[in-house]
């Protein structure tokens, strides 16, 4: 069998939503010490709705994936909604990960929240 998904090689080749957002309402950044693989998300967030998302990702195939999926996952849901991603469900998204590259969806979902996190803080 082979080790990745079509989906995540899919992802990996042509990931969505990579870039930066200019006045974004959310940055949120998560990092692997082990790795050393960073992942920061930008969100675009009018009347509680994540109207965009984009994410800037140093790091490996799985983790491109695993960003890409994450963005098309909150795409367009509630902040609420998107507070509940976890990696469990990026990495489901995706077909599945190795288990020795779980990790790489640990960033999406942290990175993702943290974003949330801060949008939250601003319009406290
Ligand atoms: Fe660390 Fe993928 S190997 S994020």
């Amino acid at each position: 069998m082979a080790l990745y998904s079509e989906k995540v090689m899919e992802h990996f080749r042509n990931p969505r939503n990579v870039g930066v957002i200019e006045n974004a309402d959310g940055i949120g950044e998560a990092g692997n010490a082990k790795c050393g693989d960073i992942m920061k998300i930008y969100l675009k967030i009018e009347d509680d709705i994540i109207e965009d998302v984009k994410f800037e990702t140093f790091g490996c195939g799985s983790a491109i994936a695993s960003s890409s999926m994450a963005t098309e996952l909150i795409k367009g849901k509630p902040v609420s909604e998107a507070l509940t991603l976890t990696n469990k469900a990026v990495a489901e998204a995706l077909d599945g990960l190795p288990a020795h590259k779980m990790h790489c969806s640990v960033l999406a979902q942290e990175a993702v929240k943290k974003a949330l996190q801060e949008y939250n803080e601003r319009n406290k």
